[in-house]
């Protein structure tokens, strides 16, 4: 009926969901996370710290946030059997799918934390046991990332190091020559990319953390709900945006070009990837924040050609009276591929870098609502619109 439109559980008209992790104004363009606004845990904290205050519900003291780091980057590593289904994989196998079957795996390799194996309250007011799936969840994300790269270079996989930042040392298992060699990320690129794992880690009830929140609601294990939460992200209308946004700038090709498409875009014949949201009708705080790390990676890495394409297509966008009218601003995935594609990143690895950081999210959400609901199964209604009663009409009688 609607064309392309996200699910949204608000369209069911099911009641508010409420939350104590995220808020977000659209209209004003303003995003907060348990209390702190986005740009200032952009600036001052790092993913880990971020992660805490998302699933926890406070910034640690230095004792909590020294065993937090110490429990998750000590939760890196993957089982045997794990390492072997990805190093299975074909090496153009998109990441996403990769991080997909291998949360489904994890499941499998991880009876212990199986709701349908050890009863239905497994995770009920079991703190234990919850935040230690939680920290294996958060700890071998980022490997699951990494080795998927490794899949793709022909190289062997690199241990991960527990001495190294959560964003460090997925660089460092993609980037090293080899294990144990003494290779160090470049600070500022490590830095960058804890900045977008902040701004990704979560969103309040989006597509895929709603997934998470809804097949969690089953009481599956958290495995599975994430490996379902991940095939959502995959959409190009969710986390594949940020892939999605390269290859439009790339078929533009020019700046030049620029009128040309966005006239396309206008009759329906494209979408202008990297604009709009469901819930921000003025500029995705975070797109902003992104812009200027892009900055940061440019220096580093070189100015990304693509970019002035970049500008001059969102330029244009904001001055049409035809995307201002619809509310179509720059969101979170308008800017970032331009940061991965001069980092070096492959095109199809943009969504995996939103998947990461976004474990966080879905954990956290996870974690509300099993606390505060247990055992409460989502269970959306519909508003029947089909035929009216009728009588079965036998085959030979039909037209
Ligand atoms: C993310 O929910 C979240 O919080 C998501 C996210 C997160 O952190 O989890 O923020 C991450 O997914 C960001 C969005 C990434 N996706 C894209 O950039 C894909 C391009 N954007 C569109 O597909 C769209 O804007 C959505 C999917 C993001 C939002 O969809 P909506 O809310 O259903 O938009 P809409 O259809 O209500 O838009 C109103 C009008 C429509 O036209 P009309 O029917 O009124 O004629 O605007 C049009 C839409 O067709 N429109 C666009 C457009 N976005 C909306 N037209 C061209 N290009 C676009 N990008």
């Amino acid at each position: 009926a609607n064309g392309i439109r996200i699910f949204d559980p608000a369209y069911l008209n099911t009641a508010a969901i409420s939350s104590k992790i995220t808020f977000i104004d659209g209209d004003k363009g303003f995003l907060m996370h348990r209390g702190y606004p986005i740009e200032q845990l952009a600036e001052k904290s790092d993913f880990l710290e971020t992660a805490y205050l998302l699933i926890y519900g406070d910034l640690p003291a230095k004792q909590q946030y020294d065993l937090w780091k110490y429990e998750v980057m000590h939760h890196t590593f993957l089982a045997d059997d794990l390492t072997k289904l990805i190093g299975s994989m074909r090496y153009d196998s998109h990441p996403m799918s990769v991080f997909i079957s291998a949360f489904a795996a994890m499941g499998a390799f991880a009876p212990e934390a199986n709701p349908a194996l050890q009863g239905r309250n497994l995770y009920i007011n079991n703190k234990d046991i919850m935040n230690k799936n939680i920290i294996r969840i958060l700890g071998k994300a980022a490997t699951v990332a990494a080795f998927s790269m490794r899949v793709r270079m022909n190289r062997p996989f690199i241990s991960p190091r527990a001495d190294l930042g959560y964003a460090e040392n997925m660089l460092y298992m993609m980037d090293s020559m080899s294990e144990g060699e003494n290779y160090k990320p470049d600070a500022r690129l490590a830095r960058a990319l804890e900045i977008l794992f902040i701004l990704h880690a979560d969103h309040e009830m989006n597509c895929s953390t709603s997934t998470m929140t809804h097949v969690g609601s089953s009481l599956v294990d958290p495995y599975s709900a994430v490996a379902a939460s991940a095939a959502a992200l995959y959409g190009p209308l969710h986390g594949g945006a940020n892939e999605a946004v390269i290859r439009m700038i790339e078929k533009i090709g020019s700046v030049e070009n620029v009128p040309k498409f966005l006239a396309d875009v206008k009759e329906k014949k494209e979408l202008l990837f990297g604009f709009g949201h469901r819930v921000y009708k003025n500029t995705d705080p975070r797109s902003k924040i992104i812009k200027e790390v892009s900055e940061t990676v440019f220096e580093a890495c070189g100015r990304e050609p693509l970019i002035e394409v970049a500008i001059a297509l969102k330029d244009a966008a904001l001055a049409d009276p035809w995307f201002v009218e619809k509310k179509l601003y720059p969101n979170v995935d308008y800017w970032s591929g331009l940061i991965y594609k001069a980092m070096g990143f492959p095109l199809d690895f943009y969504p995996i870098l939103f998947a990461v950081p976004r474990v966080a999210g879905w954990l956290a959400h996870w974690k509300q609502a099993l606390d505060t609901s247990g055992a409460k199964i989502w269970r959306p209604r519909q508003v029947y619109v089909g035929e009216k009663l009728r009588d079965y009409i036998p085959m030979e009688q039909r037209a």
